[in-house]
């Protein structure tokens, strides 16, 4: 039997956003209904609520959460009721031709529940991310259910499911950062944060922080970066060559999404070096180089596509490694907060205030 459950709506564009009854079906064929226990407020739900992704209006915002599966519908092997799961937005296809040829995280047709949660009066949502987690239950396709070690708490776990886990997969997956590199970051939000504690766990030796606001300097030293340069007052391709005998950082990572910042991480880096783009830029922006520099610097330019992550694979080994206090997860969580909370976390995050709000439920 649908359940009636409290749940985020983003109602139409720039309204703010309030708490609503929400239908959730029960789960289908391929389907599980997870019960939310915490969900981390990301700027991908502010943008569903600012119309920059689309005009599906009824939203239902949250997209980075952790839960325990309540019910799965016919033909779900992989997850059973009572297993404790972090929610992906890219449940691979198995059969598409990237996973057909062994790379499954760059699978080309990822995903969601069939069926649609409704509002009382049958209005259908549209899940932020296909998630739609702001909200105590929520139904997905299995695919989006990844099993962790319970041990880990859920306000942690959940931060795995997008930003945190896009940052560090940009560093250990995408830019295959590895033991003694240097790797210069640009932009250190909860993402740039994200990549830098990626590049210490890989074994980076200089991991070097750009970022024009110096609180969030302080933060990406915390994480481990070992230089911090402020691209206000420093010309950041001047100092991050300086910090490398000259030459420039084997793997630099963009997490702002701003051609400006994107030219700086090209010019940042060594010759052979690798670009990484995880930050995501808007649609009217515009990059132009020098052909024959792409050319003559040689190296790779890459985007992260979600950190390039498989969940089945770096969600368990993520949590592991927290929970042997080798990656310090809990550092994202700045603050907790309750479901009702959520437009005054965007407002914080949008003054820069917060690395991560996390809605406990
Ligand atoms: N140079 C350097 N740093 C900059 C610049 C700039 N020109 N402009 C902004 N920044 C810094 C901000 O000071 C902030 O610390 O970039 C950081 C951006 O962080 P957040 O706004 O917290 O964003 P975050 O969640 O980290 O996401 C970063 O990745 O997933 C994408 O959409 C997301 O494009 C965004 C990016
Ligand atoms: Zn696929
Ligand atoms: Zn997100």
């Amino acid at each position: 039997m649908a359940q009636e459950v409290r749940g985020v709506i983003a109602p139409g564009k720039d309204e703010p956003v309030r708490i609503e009854t929400v239908v959730v079906p029960d789960p289908g064929p391929g389907e599980a209904v997870v019960r939310v226990q915490a969900c981390g407020v990301c700027h991908t739900d502010l943008h569903y609520k600012q119309g920059g992704i689309g005009d599906d209006f009824p939203f239902l915002l949250g997209h980075e959460a952790a839960g325990v599966v309540e019910s799965v519908g016919d033909g779900v092997t992989d997850v059973e009721p009572g297993d404790f799961v972090i929610l992906n937005w890219r449940a691979v296809c198995g059969k598409c031709r990237a996973c057909l040829r062994g790379r499954p995280w760059y699978c080309f047709d990822t995903h969601n529940a069939r069926q649609r949660m409704t509002l009382t009066d049958g209005t259908e949502l549209s899940p932020a991310l296909g998630i739609g987690a702001f909200a105590e239950k929520t139904l997905v396709a299995a695919g989006q259910c990844t099993k962790v070690d319970p041990a880990v708490s859920a306000q942690v776990a959940g931060l795995l499911g997008c930003g945190v886990m896009a940052g560090i997969g940009a560093a250990i997956n995408t830019g295959n950062v590895g033991r003694g590199d240097s790797v210069a970051v640009i932009g250190c939000g909860g993402v740039g944060d994200a990549a830098i504690a990626g590049s210490r766990l890989a074994g980076a030796a200089k991991i070097i922080a750009v970022d024009i606001d110096d609180r969030k300097l302080e933060t990406a030293r915390s994480m481990g970066a070992t230089h911090t340069v402020n691209s206000r007052e420093t010309d950041p391709v001047e100092a991050i060559r300086d910090l490398t005998g000259g030459f420039g950082a084997d793997v630099v990572i963009e997490a702002v999404g701003r051609p400006e910042t994107y030219r700086q991480a090209f010019y940042a880096r060594d010759l052979a070096g690798t670009v990484v783009l995880v930050g995501v830029p808007t649609p009217e922006m515009k990059l132009e180089l020098p052909l024959l520099d792409v050319f003559g610097r040689g190296g790779s330019l890459k985007s992260s596509w979600y950190g390039d992550c498989l969940p089945s694979r770096d969600f368990p080994m993520l949590i592991d490694l927290h929970l042997q206090g080798r990656l310090d997860l809990a550092a994202f969580v700045t603050e907790t907060i309750r479901l009702d909370e959520v437009e005054k976390a965007f407002e914080r995050m949008h003054r820069g205030d917060v690395l991560r709000s996390v809605v406990v439920l």
